[in-house]
């Protein structure tokens, strides 16, 4: 079958079948213009009052479903901006295949409809270029994934959907068993502990473009549905796994961008990514990094700050060069709001402007002064903003701030692709709702083999063989090599709490599984919709899934979840408590 854009002006004089939609009707004098649209783009249609087809084509309205006849021939004026610009078609017979209703919204890539509205109609919202070459690449984009495991010699598994609960730390969706009343399955987060098993089971290297879910909050890159390529092997190390996965990603940007990665990536380790950046995914594309500055306030005046350090706290800076002039006090104001969303205290800056002048200017003395000046190398009209506080909270919104900065300074350039491994994560993390350590990753990642006995006695410095990619400020992926050692497995349970009885009912099959000759292994998960929005240039996750949820995780063109029927409920012995 022949698309739209497979024709060009090399085919001038050929008879061709067309069919598509109605992007665009005009009668100019007679003569009938028709935009004919179909996946690949547009091409124009011409009906003369001589067809015998001009009747039909008085009928046009825009969308209808048509198939035409005609011949091919060249422009008299070429519209450089379509492929198809310097041609078209002279229609010989057209016939009309359908009509449609007039629609909510253009179906053009510059329409200014709410995003609500075209996920309400997102059939007709997939009709615009916009989305569908995205969902376009993201298919082009699994085939380079598929092709390039295949000549890896890995091999494509599928796994269960309705399975028990696995442990990525968000919550699962539960789906009841109608035959085992009373109890449920529930929705892959991943499918962690499949491809461990299929380790078990021999198959030495695995992968799977594979469906998971997560209840959780939802966000710009993430959606409670989403698609991982999932990827695991047998007999490796870390730099084993790092290096066919960025083989892979080199491989996919090659094939969609044209672009060459440079191989090896970089890797920065957590700990210096948290100080230097304030974040575990740090995006590279711009510099202002995070300069610790407390030692330059070992004797302040300055009440809060000295309290802050005598407390144990930190005060840490950025610098926004060549900047100063562009932050009002009304514009610091929405920067200080937007950093206490981060649960900062307040946010100092300094400006160099004939002199030092900010919020704290009037309060610290002239040698803090000429220190900070020298220590940040300020010059003329750049502005330092500072946050002190607890180092979590000041390394986590200079992080934000330093983000929020680069977009809103342009210091962005967006056909950039920066790309490093963030590698030596701590195994645990304090989680404050729960009130106790958490696995940064899941419960399988190995910790460092020096760090195995600190995995009962010393959380807080127990670090893990787990690595994630990070593109563009974005978690691309992540993985680690798993603990193999049943003994080792079980410890990291009680790490976690877990009492015998809890590790037993969770999993107890896996545990047994261990025992069974299990080789070392490890592997990684790449967020595939991430990639994709990667590749498209967009920021907005839902653009690269055909039907995506919205961030309250409902399908506003099914209506979706919705309530079930009485009766659907009672065989599931199911109750709605109002
Ligand atoms: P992790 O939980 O880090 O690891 O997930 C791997 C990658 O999946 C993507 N991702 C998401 N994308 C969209 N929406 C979401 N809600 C979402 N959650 C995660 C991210 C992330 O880097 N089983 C492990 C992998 C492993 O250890 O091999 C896992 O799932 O890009």
């Amino acid at each position: 079958m022949q698309l739209n854009t497979d024709y060009n002006i090399k085919n001038v004089g050929e008879n061709v079948k067309l069919n598509g939609w109605v992007a665009k009707v005009r009668n100019l004098g007679g003569i009938i213009f028709i935009d004919l649209r179909d996946r690949t783009g547009v091409i124009q249609l011409l009906v003369k009052p001589e067809s015998k087809s001009y009747k039909e084509a008085l009928e046009l309205k825009n969308e209808y479903v048509i198939s035409v006849e005609g011949t091919i021939v060249a422009r008299e004026n070429a519209n450089k901006n379509i492929a198809t610009g310097e041609i078209e078609v002279v229609v010989n017979n057209l016939e009309i295949l359908n009509t449609s209703l007039e629609v909510p919204f253009e179906i053009s890539d510059t329409t200014t409809a709410l995003e609500d509205t075209r996920l309400k109609y997102r059939y007709l919202d997939i009709r615009r270029n916009n989305i569908s070459n995205k969902l376009i690449t993201r298919h082009k984009a699994i085939l380079a994934v598929r092709n390039f495991l295949d000549k890896e010699r890995f091999i494509e598994v599928e796994t269960p959907i309705l399975c028990k609960s696995t442990p990525e730390g968000a919550r699962d969706y539960l789906v009841p068993s109608r035959v085992n009343k009373g109890k449920f399955y529930a929705l892959p987060q991943s499918p962690q502990i499949f491809k461990q098993l299929l380790m078990i089971g021999g198959i030495g290297r695995y992968f799977q473009i594979a469906k998971c879910f997560r209840d959780e909050d939802l966000r710009a890159d993430r959606q409670p549905e989403f698609t991982q390529i999932d990827i695991e092997m047998s007999f490796v190390d870390e730099l084993d796994v790092m290096a066919l996965a960025e083989r892979l990603v080199a491989h996919i940007f090659k094939e969609i961008k044209g672009i060459d990665i440079k191989l090896p990536l970089m890797k920065m380790k957590y700990d210096d990514a948290i100080a230097i950046y304030g974040s575990d995914k740090p995006d590279l594309r711009f510099d202002m990094k995070i300069q610790e500055v407390t030692n330059l306030f070992s004797n302040t005046t300055v009440s809060f700050i000295k309290e802050n350090i005598e407390n144990g706290g930190i005060i840490n800076a950025i610098v926004a060069k060549n900047a100063a002039d562009k932050y009002s006090r009304k514009e610091i104001d929405k920067l200080t709001d937007y950093v206490k969303t981060y649960k900062a205290n307040g946010l100092i800056y300094l400006k160099l402007e004939e002199e030092l002048n900010g919020s704290i200017s009037k309060i610290i003395n002239e040698e803090e002064k000429n220190k900070i000046i020298s220590e940040l190398n300020l010059e003329k009209n750049d502005i330092a903003f500072f946050i002190s506080g607890k180092k979590s909270v000041v390394k986590t919104a200079l992080g934000a701030l330093r983000c929020k900065l680069g977009r809103d300074l342009n210091l962005i350039d967006k056909n950039d692709y920066k790309m490093l491994w963030v590698v030596d994560f701590p195994a645990f993390e304090w989680s404050e709702e729960e009130n106790r350590f958490m696995a940064t990753h899941h419960p399988f990642t190995a910790p460092k083999d020096s760090d195995v006995d600190k995995l009962l006695n010393d959380k807080a410095h127990c670090y893990s063989k787990a690595y994630d990619i990070v593109i563009n400020g974005y978690e691309a992926g992540g993985g680690s090599i798993r603990i193999h050692d049943e003994k080792i497995q079980e410890k990291m349970f009680e790490a976690l709490e877990l009492t015998p009885q809890q590790i037993r009912e969770k999993f107890g099959f896996f545990v047994d599984a261990l025992k069974y000759g299990t080789p070392p292994h490890g592997g990684l998960a790449f967020g595939m919709d991430r990639l994709v929005m990667l590749l498209t240039n967009t920021e907005n996750i839902r653009d690269v899934i055909a039907f995506p949820k919205t961030a309250s995780a409902s399908d506003l063109m099914s209506d979706c979840p919705n309530n079930v029927d009485e009766y659907q409920l009672k065989e599931l012995g199911i109750a709605i408590k109002k």
